[in-house]
């Protein structure tokens, strides 16, 4: 084709108006594409049974009243798609509302709050029923897409605080911090590292006396920023997906737990020996080491449930198989250690060993179970064995695949199962996006895959191990996503031992607990490197106040049993590990509160104390409660002093039985043998003789610990088998226990359930009431006994506790002071 010449003015003239039009053409495309997409003006709305359905200018919307206090807001610029959760397991329950539409607004009214629609620029705006602002979206950024990108703003209040976040570094307020979900093995985190092994995109935010709760379910790689480097708003954005958020509207933060587990379930009761001291170590191999490590824990009186197998119990770290040399016969290994009163818990990583020979491989391979490419091909990563090939748990088949494999350890009479590595960790550590994940039936790829792919490993572990033996399995996961407190405990990864780690591994648990996770732990004493004696004291006595109190250590590191340090560390040691034990009707009792209302063991002040600065001052924000009656105040090793804060309340010393008024702040002389606990004023204290793991019966005699205080207190005792699920159909007994100050009254209400209590007798103690003179029960007057013994057995004058019997049965206690 010939271009014709044209004169030069002509050529010029016919440039301009070209550049001109382009420009226009350009500017056209920006108005139509902004780079920042809104949903913009309302244009209809339909009402429906649950909530109302809104089509927005560039949006589509829906809103969901889940109960009074929970309202689901669902966004996308294309249509909705299909609504599936890994997390939520909970539904809308039937909820009135009145939806009201006004000139520039409707407004959605539920009993405990009202959501304000406006109408021009669309955004949301919760406020109590009387019209008290309780979260908006920032008027100006509202919601927004950068491509695929969405996310939410809100103005950051007056004073705003926010908890949560699951398993973040950083400080108990994050306030000021930015985090990402993006499951990842982060080998020797630091107090800064982010983003951590496990996503939980749920947080609560606190201001004015008020506070409310945002799980963002969407399982892309998700951000939060609490107020960091702006002042203006706090956001979440997903790196795709629906904008697909709970708001939780509630008055304490025991209730958005409540509520936050409604939605994304609660944990089942663990196995009653899980709550004992469990030995690890990378690794315990052969058999003799093992069978020594345990022998040794009996000899030496060193309470213990639980041995743990690293992966060199494997064949070439192939899962499922085992060293049969190391471990010529499995199953008369588990059984001899069950007959010293040991559980066998073994680690079982996702990565499978790519090998012609590997039964476990081949039969993966005929079940189509592995994750794939884009072009069909399997991926391979390497791990441990070498290459492997990784399961999709997003896959139903799948599934179902591996429960039939976790059931062979069933059968060698393993009880725990330790999923490790399973955020995908891969040398390397970066999984292709491109590969793809069933995400069961709903073909995505790694981008949505990955968050959930733990939970969904500790799925199937769980429910391989539940129908192979009958039993309530004990599953350990490394990674998670929200709701994975339905099917495991989860630890912290790969500490450090380090004095600071160990304070972060305090707050990484308190978050974890503010985020549905009751069944938390760390390695005590540190994965990587030398604790010094005194380090490791001090997390051998915070330890055994922590939910899940497992002793672990790389294997470069030195060999970190309680023995290992000298006789002071190991007393030291002994003393809280009894502690513990003796204590195991009430831990037990507290998990089965975990169980039933989402509230956790391991309870950060800001759960009870919310509105109390204090809480959050760098000082005191390690703090924690530990069921419902003790306060713990840990402390590095290696301090002298240490400050320390009383909320509201009265307080013991565990040890002295000193009273302190609450809501003040103390300083204390420090002793690496005491770690700093109190008593709240008007606990009630379920306590057992002391035993060497929960296999042996203890004494028939329940110790009721009550401290006194002028405040009305209940607690409520539970037991049962502690194994199977007999539970579940009546078979369990509890028993609610009030002290009532103003009547001089304790009283033991008629148990529930049909299980029989293994304790025939209650030995009552009683803290902090000085002149009782007598006491009576059921009218009758009975025997006072004075203690002068403290908590190890020590003999200790000052203290003044006293003692009386009464059989476990129903009935009042009068005190006569
Ligand atoms: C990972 C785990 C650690 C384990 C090691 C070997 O680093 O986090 O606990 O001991 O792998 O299996």
């Amino acid at each position: 084709m010939s271009i014709p010449r044209l004169p030069r003015k002509k050529l010029k003239n016919l440039c301009t108006i070209l550049l001109c039009s382009s420009s226009l053409v350009l500017m056209m495309t920006e108005v139509l594409a902004h780079p920042v997409l809104q949903p913009g003006k309302l244009i209809s709305y339909t009402r429906n049974p649950n909530g109302v359905a809104i089509k927005t200018e560039h949006a589509q919307v829906e809103l969901t009243v889940f109960s009074p206090g929970v309202i689901r807001v669902r966004m996308d610029k294309k249509n909705l798609g299909s609504d599936f959760s890994y997390a939520v397991t909970g539904q809308a329950s039937k909820t009135d509302f009145q939806l009201t539409e006004l000139d520039d607004k409707l407004i959605l009214q539920t009993s405990a709050l009202q959501l304000l629609i406006q109408k021009q620029t669309f955004s949301l705006r919760f406020e109590t029923p009387d019209g008290v602002l309780i979260n908006q979206d920032e008027p100006g950024l509202s919601n927004s897409w950068i491509g695929d990108e969405v996310s939410s703003y809100k103005t950051l209040q007056d004073g705003e605080r926010f908890i949560g976040l699951g398993e973040k570094t950083g400080n108990l307020d994050r306030r000021g911090s930015a985090y990402t979900n993006w499951n990842t093995d982060a080998f020797r985190y630091t107090g800064e590292t982010d983003p951590l092994y496990a996503s939980i995109p749920f947080y609560i935010g606190i201001h004015h006396g008020m506070n409310y709760g945002i799980f963002f379910d969407n399982s892309y790689q998700t951000d939060f920023n609490f107020g960091a480097s702006n002042r203006r708003f706090s956001s979440f954005s997903a790196q795709g997906g629906e904008l697909n958020y709970y708001f939780i509207f509630q008055p304490r933060v025991a209730d958005i737990l409540r509520a936050y587990t409604d939605l994304t379930g609660r944990m089942p009761l663990p196995p009653l020996w899980s709550l004992g001291y469990q030995q690890n170590r990378w690794s315990y191999y052969p058999e003799s080491e093992v069978m020594r490590i345990a022998q040794t824990l009996r000899e030496k009186k060193i309470p213990a449930d639980g041995i743990t197998l690293d992966i060199h119990y494997m064949d070439g770290y192939r899962v499922f198989s085992w060293d049969k040399q190391a471990f010529p016969d499995p199953k008369a290994m588990t059984a001899r250690l069950a007959k010293l009163g040991f559980k066998t818990t073994v680690i079982v990583d996702p990565g499978i060993k790519i090998d012609a020979g590997y039964a476990t491989y081949t039969r993966g391979l005929q079940q189509d179970a592995f994750l794939r490419y884009a072009d069909g091909t399997h991926y391979a990563g390497e791990v441990w064995p070498g290459w492997v090939v990784f399961p999709d748990f997003t896959r139903a088949a799948t599934r179902s695949w591996w429960q039939a494999e976790v059931a062979s350890y069933a059968k060698q009479g393993v009880a725990g199962i330790w999923n490790d590595m399973n955020e995908i960790s891969t040398w390397g550590q970066k999984m292709p996006n491109n590969i793809l994940f069933d995400y069961d039936g709903q073909l995505t790829t790694h981008k949505q895959g990955r968050n959930v792919y733990a939970l969904e490993m500790a799925r199937s572990s769980h429910e391989g191990m539940k129908q192979a033996s009958g039993e309530r399995p004990f599953i350990l996961s490394r990674s998670g996503y929200a709701g994975l407190q339905r099917y495991a405990a989860i630890w912290t990864g790969d500490n450090t031992a380090d004095e600071e780690h160990m304070l972060l591994g305090v707050r990484l648990l308190n978050s974890l607990g503010l985020s549905g996770m009751p069944f938390t732990g760390m390695d005590i004493g540190g994965f990587t490197g030398t604790p010094t004696a005194g380090l490791y004291a001090r997390w051998m006595q915070i330890g055994a106040f922590t939910p899940y109190f497992r002793n672990h250590a790389a294997s470069d590191s030195r060999s970190s049993e309680p023995w290992t340090y000298g006789e002071d560390v190991l007393n030291i040691s002994r003393n809280y590990i009894n502690l513990r034990y003796r204590l195991m009707p009430y831990l037990y009792s507290s998990f089965h509160q975990a169980a039933s209302s989402g509230l956790p063991v391991m309870r950060s002040l800001a759960i009870d104390y919310t509105h109390d600065a204090q809480v959050y001052s760098r000082h005191y924000q390690n703090q924690y409660m530990f069921g419902d009656a003790f306060l713990i105040a840990p402390f590095t090793s290696n301090k002298e002093f240490g400050r320390l804060y009383l909320p509201e309340g009265e307080w013991y010393d565990l040890y002295s039985d000193k009273r302190e008024p609450g809501k003040q702040a103390k300083t204390l002389e420090l002793r690496l043998d005491r770690l700093p606990v109190y008593v709240k004023a008007g606990s009630i204290i379920p306590m057992q003789s002391q035993v060497q793991s929960t296999a042996e019966q203890p004494e028939d005699s329940l110790f009721i610990h009550v401290y006194n205080g002028t405040q009305s207190n209940s607690a409520s005792y539970y037991e049962d088998d502690g194994h199977s699920y007999a539970y579940q159909n009546g078979d369990f007994y509890q028993r609610q226990m009030r002290f009532v100050p103003e009547r001089r009254e304790i009283q033991f209400e008629a148990s529930q359930g049909k299980h029989a209590s293994k304790f025939r007798k209650l030995e009552i103690l009683l803290h902090g009431f000085n002149d009782v003179r007598s006491i009576a029960f059921n009218g009758k007057t009975i025997d006072l006994e004075t203690l002068r013994l403290g908590f190890f057995g020590q003999e200790d004058r000052e203290l003044n506790v006293s003692k009386f019997t009464i059989p476990n049965s129903a009935g009042k206690i009068t005190l006569n002071y």
